[in-house]
């Protein structure tokens, strides 16, 4: 589907966008870089990386794969120079990389729960904190008057409960809660916008084929208000929106991309 966004939205940004290689990310990559910007991808598997990286390039877009752990401090400041070493600059920063599988409270055990914690909330967390001297107004490669911009993609699991999901809903929570303390300090002090997007069942993604199997992918689509799955397109607009200038006095906010879904009870 064509963009209703001009092709210069983003002309000279650069975005780092973590678990940019697949799903969600890899359609914000590509959306981003259609806009005018170079795109750095962070992940863990080379392969992927790899492919990514050649997709967009064949699209004219200048782009980087660079691995690393969004667990591992050292790999988000290593990423994020290697970022601003490469393009000279960060201007928007996209945390999509997210751990997730179903499983009953009852099954699952702390360790488990860290660990999606750790890869959504405190991923996200060093991410943004390793980010901010580049984001930051005045920052490297940048003017004293315009700070960069952070993106989370987030859920709508935790707007109220959901089954096998507990892990998730905490670890998005805490990022949703984390994007709004932000949004309130660095936007205060350093011209950055911090904002999220929550999207809802979409179609073609690791996020569905790993916890919608076909029957509740069916069953998920009856009591959907739009009576469907939501494109990885629905959610890279939002992220253009909220990434370019044409969201620039929007700060601390969450953009559902679910087509009313969450409205409705009970859910998936
Ligand atoms: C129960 C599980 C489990 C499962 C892992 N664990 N998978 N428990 N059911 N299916 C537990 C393990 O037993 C272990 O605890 C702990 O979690 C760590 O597991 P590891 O395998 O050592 O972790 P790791 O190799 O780091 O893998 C992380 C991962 C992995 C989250 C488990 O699946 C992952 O990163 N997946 C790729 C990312 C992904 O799927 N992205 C799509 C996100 S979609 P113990 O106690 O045994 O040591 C998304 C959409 C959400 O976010 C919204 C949907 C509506």
């Amino acid at each position: 589907m064509e963009s209703p966004f001009k092709a210069d939205a983003l002309k000279g940004k650069v975005a780092l966008i973590t678990g940019g290689g697949s799903g969600i990310g890899f359609e914000i990559s590509t959306q981003f870089g259609k806009h005018g910007a170079s795109i750095a991808i962070m992940g863990r598997r080379r392969q992927v990386l790899d492919s990514a990286v050649s997709a967009l390039k064949s699209l004219g877009i200048p782009a980087i794969g660079i691995e690393g752990d969004v667990r591992k401090q050292e790999d988000a400041r290593r990423v994020v120079e290697s970022t601003f070493q490469h393009f000279g600059r960060l201007d928007i920063l996209l945390n999509a990389a997210a751990g997730n599988f179903l499983a009953s409270a009852e099954d699952l055990s702390p360790n488990g729960f860290r660990t999606v914690l750790d890869i959504d909330s405190v991923g996200t967390f060093t991410m943004c904190y390793e980010a901010l001297k580049y984001l930051k107004k005045g920052g490297p490669g940048r003017s004293s008057s315009g700070g960069g911009t952070i993106l989370n993609i987030s859920v709508t699991l935790h707007y109220s409960a959901s089954w096998y999901q507990v892990h998730v809903s905490a670890a998005k929570a805490a990022v949703d809660a984390t994007m709004r303390n932000l949004a309130l300090e660095w936007g205060t002090d350093y011209d950055i916008r911090v904002n999220g997007i929550a999207p809802g069942p979409i179609g073609d993604t690791p996020g569905m084929s790993k916890l919608a199997p076909k029957e509740i992918d069916g069953k998920a689509r009856e009591q959907m208000p739009l009576y469907k799955l939501g494109d990885k397109w629905d959610i890279a607009m939002a992220a253009l929106y909220l990434s370019s200038d044409a969201g620039k006095f929007v700060n601390g906010a969450i953009i559902v991309v679910d087509g009313g879904l969450w409205l409705s009870r009970p859910r998936y």
